[in-house]
């Protein structure tokens, strides 16, 4: 973790607590020390007293005192953080500006990942996993390209780890095992690590062999792992997607295998949830066709027409195949020729919803067609006008009713405003990302150097607007309005209206508060996941845990966050 008392304590030895304090305050040498007037209290005759030696400083009248750093806290008002950051600056220390706590599950993940893949290909039992992968037709290097790997029957995943550093308490973090009989999670299962859009490995899903249990189980949501928000596959389909100038979406891992090893690098999965709209913003800022291609029976329906909801500011199609089958089953029987000719037969989401809802309509109830109605009104209030005007014809005709009756009723406000707010995330957190997105539009120099801070984005809408201005900025050095205005996708619009209202000349203080404030809610965030943890801990684990928090608590307090 950043901020470590080996980075402090480094601060401290490279700065001279008398020139820091002597480039504010007009110190007179005395003795071995140096006296000063005191800036905390109204002081008349200097009853400040610096020593060199000791680095520290202290007030005789109102007891300020402290190191160098508690100095520029005070005097200039920042949170520990931005005067480490500063006295690191003076010293010519770089730090590591933006703490992260959460890297040390990447890295347990990732040591992990290299275990079950060493277990797949060099074990007897894993041979007959790499057997049965063969057997269904997933070739040597799609196995390495994905890092598949084997979680075996023998419990020794402790053991391996522990050879790379890491620790049961790592693996508790992570939520690889559990309880105090230090079971793992995953057994005999198939491995598959999941990675977020930047290649980091959030978590895991296993498929088991044999047995009746569940046939898949996941890592658990943590805050580096939020299973509404991944989506499988995408740090290396973002590229093909962007040369293909499409993406598939699909339900399962093996519909991603199979496609990639067919040709069609372009996909990614959903892993069994519904399309959610933060996984609709993530994909914003590609401004790619994306097919929801799914199994064409009842359920594979019902999630398509869910997905083009949530997708309903994407540009949007449906792909169905036959009934029963599952893209993998597709291609390991058909051609991709077969394939690209389902694909060109695709409708649009917006055609697949009208005849969603048209389909099982009485026209003979009333309530059944105010429910049409209504879902095709439903999708439509976020559409653009054109396509609002070509399906309210649409609908005027089945219904009989004028154009003019229905543009009355999508004008009136939503019955579905009042709906529960998903994220109880703080406003102050919002805020501090919309104020780093302003500045990072507005220079590219920042823009470089607030993205290298920024680990994880708070909101979808966020990191993909991040996403924007990055791109942006390879091709041009300074900020255009005319130029960057236009590339900002429909899916975006709202939120970035928001952001662009913001000042987007902060002086370097400020965005280093900023920084703090994100890093307050990661510590938090991370403080609210181990409590959750040590809740069914073991109780070795729980004092680990407790004194994990405790550092966090403390790092929070030095921080000056209200705790
Ligand atoms: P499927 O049951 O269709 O599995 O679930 P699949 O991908 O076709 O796998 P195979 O071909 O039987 O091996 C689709 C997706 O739903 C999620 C997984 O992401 C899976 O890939 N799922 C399914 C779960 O998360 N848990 C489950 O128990 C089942
Ligand atoms: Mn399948």
């Amino acid at each position: 973790m950043a901020n470590s008392n080996t980075t402090i304590d480094q601060v401290l030895q490279a700065v001279d607590i008398v020139d820091v304090i002597g480039d504010v305050l007009e110190l007179q040498k005395k003795g071995k020390n140096f006296v000063g007037l005191c800036p905390f209290h109204a002081d008349s005759n200097p009853s400040m007293t610096v020593s060199p030696e000791k680095q520290i400083f202290k007030c005789f009248s109102c007891g300020a005192g402290g190191n160098a750093l508690k100095f520029v806290q005070d005097f200039e008002q920042i949170p520990f953080a931005s005067a480490l950051r500063k006295l690191a600056q003076r010293a010519g220390i770089e730090v590591q500006i933006q703490a992260n706590p959460h890297a040390d599950s990447f890295k347990t993940n990732s040591i992990v990942s290299q275990y079950y893949q060493f277990v797949l290909h060099n074990t007897k039992e894993g041979e007959a996993v790499v057997a049965y992968l063969n057997n269904r037709g997933l070739r040597e290097d799609t196995i390495k390209q994905f890092g598949l790997g084997y979680a075996p029957s023998q419990q020794r995943l402790l053991q391996a780890v522990q050879k790379q550093q890491a620790t049961a308490l790592d693996l508790v973090k992570v939520g690889l095992l559990h309880d105090e009989s230090n079971n793992e999670l995953f057994r005999q299962r198939l491995m598959i690590p999941i990675d977020d859009s930047d290649g980091r490995i959030v978590g895991f899903s296993g498929r088991v062999l044999q047995g009746q249990e569940a046939k898949y189980i996941n890592s658990p949501d943590s805050p580096i792992f939020h299973k509404s928000r991944v989506l499988y596959n995408l740090s290396r389909a973002k590229l093909a997607a962007k040369q293909a100038k499409r993406l598939f979406v699909v339900e399962g891992y093996m519909d991603v295998f199979r496609m990639v090893q067919s040709g069609v690098a372009e996909c990614v999965a959903v892993m069994g949830t519904a399309f959610t709209k933060e996984h609709a913003a993530l994909l914003a800022h590609y401004q790619v066709a994306v097919y929801f291609l799914f199994d064409g029976d009842t359920a594979g329906k019902t999630a398509a027409l869910k997905s083009a909801y949530n997708a309903n500011k994407l540009d949007a199609y449906v792909t169905l195949l036959p009934a029963g089958v599952d893209p993998d089953d597709y291609l390991s029987t058909h051609s991709i020729e077969a394939f690209e000719a389902i694909v060109a037969q695709s409708s649009s989401a917006a055609e697949f919803v009208y005849q969603q809802l048209l389909e099982p309509t009485n026209f003979d109830s009333s309530a059944s067609i105010d429910a049409f109605k209504r879902g095709v009104i439903g999708y439509l209030r976020d559409q653009s006008p054109a396509l609002q005007e070509r399906y309210f014809h649409k609908l005027a005709a089945n219904l009989n009713v004028s154009v003019e009756s229905l543009l009355r009723e999508i004008k009136a406000p939503s019955r579905r405003r009042n709906e529960p707010v998903v994220s109880i995330t703080p406003v102050k957190y919002i805020k501090a990302e919309r104020l780093l997105l302003n500045v990072m539009r507005t220079s590219k120099e920042q823009a470089y150097v607030i993205d290298q801070q920024m680990d994880n984005w708070i909101r979808a809408e966020h990191e993909s607007l991040k996403e924007l201005i990055l791109q942006y900025y390879q091709t041009y050095s300074t900020y255009q309005a005319e130029r960057f205005l236009p590339t900002v996708p429909e899916a975006l619009q709202e939120e970035a209206l928001l952001i662009f209202q913001e000042p987007s000349y902060l002086s370097k203080s400020q965005i280093a508060d900023l920084f703090d404030t994100i890093e307050e809610y990661q510590l938090k965030s991370r403080l609210k996941y181990l409590q959750e943890l040590r809740k069914t801990a073991s109780a070795t684990e729980k004092m680990a845990l407790a004194n994990e928090e405790f550092q966090i608590q403390q790092q929070l307090k030095r921080g000056g966050h209200d705790e």
